[in-house]
């Protein structure tokens, strides 16, 4: 044994021999025990503070020491009677809130409790203007408490649902201090994977405050919120990315790596773009879904309407179903969709299409894949190429504006045809790119007639001070001729 550790047993030696000697001084508990009686006395021997060696005296002041009552609940020995609102949280911050104070009990709990409810949420005025919604006892107790990984704490992982929705699954309560806010959250959270496995007595997996936090809690739109859209990922990615912890449920910890990888990811948590998905926007917040979504992979849908609608009008639609494979996963994954690109379409090795299509195995949809590329990159390729005759000709100072305008709805024509892969129907796919195609065509055409007009008037230039310049030398050449003449002439 090093001298460190002997140190260190004999300081817990000493907590405990005076946390013994200072327990069977507590008068306060003995004549309580023995006149009168009742749940504070009972709850209280199981108390942690009770075996810390804290008294009666702790909380509600006065002199724990002696036997006469008068003395021992006098407000002169500080004794505070029964402490009501704010007074009990200012009462259990006295030492909680005290880090020289917990370390005299041995204690180095953080201290940051009080400090923290106070900001919360939960910390506003409660509909009597006189104290906060809630106070440390409203989900500690007041007598009895233990430690907060004992199995019967009000805050353990399998009994905090409860302790929460005393309050959020009150309507007539909660009606009165927002009236807007649902009161669904444990109806939800019970079809979820994490409360069906919460109410068989996994304590491993999310609950109430593993999501929300427990003394620092939020309103959902509060920047600092563990639920704010920006801070969602990391607070799931808790768990669910540490492999050591999710080891026994044999399910992948990579979601949070491919999300913030995604496109998806990268807008959310990189560009701070709040229309794309967090982890909650796809698996429900409370609910293994949203409402009124029968799957995670309807969820889309929410957001990308018009490829959910194409794609449910469409031939796949029924095989997908038939196969049981998921709409749009199938093709771009869940955590990790990147950007889509004309390689996805087609029957190259990259292409999503020929994983199923080939010439000998639904060759109608291979086909049809291998025209819908070779148009798409039709499209790109023209648009481009308009593109760069349009700059040349405006570098070379032509008026050019409006095929600059058309070139426009060459972008939009090939931003829908994206979009109209989802059909899969290669007669409208051809229809939405023809478009594009003919407008491609006519810029590209503007743009060369602007050209060969330059290169014209380049030209006509050129001829005109040609035409300048030897009249000009003829001119010359002229007067000298005459000047010669008549000096001649003179002679
Ligand atoms: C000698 C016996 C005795 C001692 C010592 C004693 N009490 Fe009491 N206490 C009583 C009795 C009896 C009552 C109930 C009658 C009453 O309310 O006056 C009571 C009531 C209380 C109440 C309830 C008051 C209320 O308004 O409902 C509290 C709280 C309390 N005691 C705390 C303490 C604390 C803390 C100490 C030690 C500092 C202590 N008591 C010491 C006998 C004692
Ligand atoms: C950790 C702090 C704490 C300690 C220690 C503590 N109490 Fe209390 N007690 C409270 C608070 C807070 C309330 C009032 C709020 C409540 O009941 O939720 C209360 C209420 C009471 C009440 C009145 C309400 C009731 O439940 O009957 C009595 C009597 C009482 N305590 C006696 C005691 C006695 C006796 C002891 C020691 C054996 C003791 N308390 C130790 C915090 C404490
Ligand atoms: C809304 C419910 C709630 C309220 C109110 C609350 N607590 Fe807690 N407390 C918890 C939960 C849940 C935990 C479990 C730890 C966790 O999951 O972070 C906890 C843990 C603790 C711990 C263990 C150390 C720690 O910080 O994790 C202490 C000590 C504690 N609370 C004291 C207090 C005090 C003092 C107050 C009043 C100022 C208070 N609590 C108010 C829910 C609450
Ligand atoms: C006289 C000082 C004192 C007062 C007052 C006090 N506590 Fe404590 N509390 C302690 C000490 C010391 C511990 C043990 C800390 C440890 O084990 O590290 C403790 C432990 C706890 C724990 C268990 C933390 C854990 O280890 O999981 C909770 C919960 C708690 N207190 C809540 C309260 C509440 C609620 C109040 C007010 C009603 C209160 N305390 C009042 C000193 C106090
Ligand atoms: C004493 C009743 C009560 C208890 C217990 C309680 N809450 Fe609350 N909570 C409220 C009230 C009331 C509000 C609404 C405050 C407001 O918006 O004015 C609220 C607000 C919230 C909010 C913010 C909602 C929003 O987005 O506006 C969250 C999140 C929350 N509570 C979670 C919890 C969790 C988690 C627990 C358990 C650890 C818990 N609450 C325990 C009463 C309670
Ligand atoms: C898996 C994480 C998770 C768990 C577990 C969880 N919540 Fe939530 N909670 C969220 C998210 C995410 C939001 C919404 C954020 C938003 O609106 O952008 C939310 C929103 C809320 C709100 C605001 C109103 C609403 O319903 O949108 C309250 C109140 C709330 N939760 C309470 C609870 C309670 C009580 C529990 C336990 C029964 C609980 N939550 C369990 C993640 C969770
Ligand atoms: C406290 C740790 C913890 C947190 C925080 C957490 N989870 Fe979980 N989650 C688990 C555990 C454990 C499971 C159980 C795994 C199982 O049985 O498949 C689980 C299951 C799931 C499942 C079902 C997986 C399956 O089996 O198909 C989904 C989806 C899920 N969590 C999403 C989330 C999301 C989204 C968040 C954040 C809003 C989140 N979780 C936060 C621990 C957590
Ligand atoms: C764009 C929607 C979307 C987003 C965002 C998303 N998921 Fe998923 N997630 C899915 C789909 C779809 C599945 C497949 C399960 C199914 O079909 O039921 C899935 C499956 C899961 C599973 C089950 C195990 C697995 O990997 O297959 C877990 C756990 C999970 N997601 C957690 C998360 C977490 C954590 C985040 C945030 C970092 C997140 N998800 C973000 C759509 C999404
Ligand atoms: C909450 C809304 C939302 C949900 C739900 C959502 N997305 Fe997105 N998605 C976006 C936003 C916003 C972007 C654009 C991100 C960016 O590029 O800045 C995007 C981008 C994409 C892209 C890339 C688009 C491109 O131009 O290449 C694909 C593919 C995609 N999402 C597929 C999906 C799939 C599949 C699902 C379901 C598993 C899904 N999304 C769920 C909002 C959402
Ligand atoms: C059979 C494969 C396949 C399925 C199923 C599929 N997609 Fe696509 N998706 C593609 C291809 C291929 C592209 C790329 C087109 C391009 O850029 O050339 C694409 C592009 C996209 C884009 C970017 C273009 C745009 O419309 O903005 C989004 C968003 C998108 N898909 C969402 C979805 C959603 C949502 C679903 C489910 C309803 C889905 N996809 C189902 C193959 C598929
Ligand atoms: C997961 C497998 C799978 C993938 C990936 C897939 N398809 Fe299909 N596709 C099918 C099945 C199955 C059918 C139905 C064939 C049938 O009923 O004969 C089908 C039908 C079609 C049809 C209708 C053909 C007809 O019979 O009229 C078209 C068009 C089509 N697919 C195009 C595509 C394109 C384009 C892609 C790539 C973007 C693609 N498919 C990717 C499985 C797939």
């Amino acid at each position: 044994m090093n001298r460190i550790t002997r140190m260190m047993m004999g300081i817990a030696l000493l907590v405990c021999v005076s946390a013994n000697a200072l327990r069977a001084q507590d008068k306060c508990l003995s004549c309580h025990e023995a006149t009168v009686g009742g749940q504070p006395v009972e709850m209280f021997k199981h108390d942690i503070h009770h075996a810390k060696g804290i008294s009666c005296a702790g909380c509600h002041g006065g002199d724990s020491k002696t036997e006469e009552m008068d003395q021992a609940m006098n407000a002169k020995a500080g004794y505070i009677g029964v402490p009501k609102g704010d007074e009990i949280s200012k009462a259990c911050a006295n030492c909680h809130a005290n880090a020289a104070k917990m370390k005299s009990f041995g204690s180095n709990l953080p201290t940051n409790q009080f400090q923290n409810l106070q900001e919360s949420v939960h910390g506003k005025l409660a509909t009597n203007g006189k104290e906060r919604i809630v106070q440390c006892t409203t989900c500690h107790n007041a007598h009895g408490i233990v430690a907060v990984r004992n199995a019967s704490s009000p805050v353990f992982p399998l009994n905090i649902v409860k302790t929460c929705t005393k309050c959020h699954a009150d309507a007539a309560f909660m009606r009165m201090y927002n009236p807007s806010l649902p009161v669904d959250q444990l109806d939800k959270y019970r079809t979820s994977v994490h409360g069906i496995r919460n109410a068989k007595g996994d304590a491993k997996v999310a609950q109430c405050a593993s999501c929300h936090g427990s003394h620092d809690i939020r309103n959902a739109k509060d920047t600092k919120s563990k639920v704010y859209a920006t801070n969602v990922p990391s607070t799931c990615a808790h768990c669910h990315s540490n492999a050591e912890y999710m080891k026994e449920y044999k399910i992948p910890t990579d979601q949070f790596d491919k999300f913030s990888k995604s496109v998806h990811g990268v807008a959310l948590l990189t560009k701070h773009d709040l229309g794309a998905p967090a982890c909650n926007s796809c698996h429900g917040n409370h609910a293994a879904t949203p409402p009124g979504i029968s799957s995670v992979s309807k969820v889309c849908g929410t957001c990308h309407a018009l490829n959910a609608d194409l794609f449910s009008a469409s031939p796949h639609k029924k095989a997908f179903d038939d196969r049981k494979l998921p709409e749009c996963e199938t093709c771009h994954s869940n955590h990790e969709i990147i950007v889509a690109t004309n390689k996805l379409l087609g029957v190259t090795s990259e292409a999503v299409c020929s994983r199923c299509h080939s010439e000998a195995q639904n060759a109608k949809g291979y086909a049809a894949a291998k025209a819908m590329r070779s148009l798409i990159d039709s499209l790109e390729n023209n648009e481009k190429k308009a593109s760069e005759l349009v700059n040349e000709a405006e570098q070379k100072g032509m008026e050019i504006s409006e095929a600059k305008y058309k070139l426009r709805d060459a972008h939009q024509a090939r931003l829908e045809s994206r979009t109209m892969v989802h059909a899969f129907n290669e007669g409208r796919f051809r229809e939405v790119a023809s478009k594009g195609l003919v407008v491609s065509a006519t810029v590209s055409a503007e743009a060369t007639d602007a050209l060969d007009e330059y290169v014209f008037r380049r030209i006509g230039l050129g001829l005109a001070t040609l035409a300048i310049t030897i009249l000009a030398i003829s001119l010359y050449v002229y007067i000298r001729r005459i000047e010669r003449r008549q000096a001649k002439g003179v002679q």
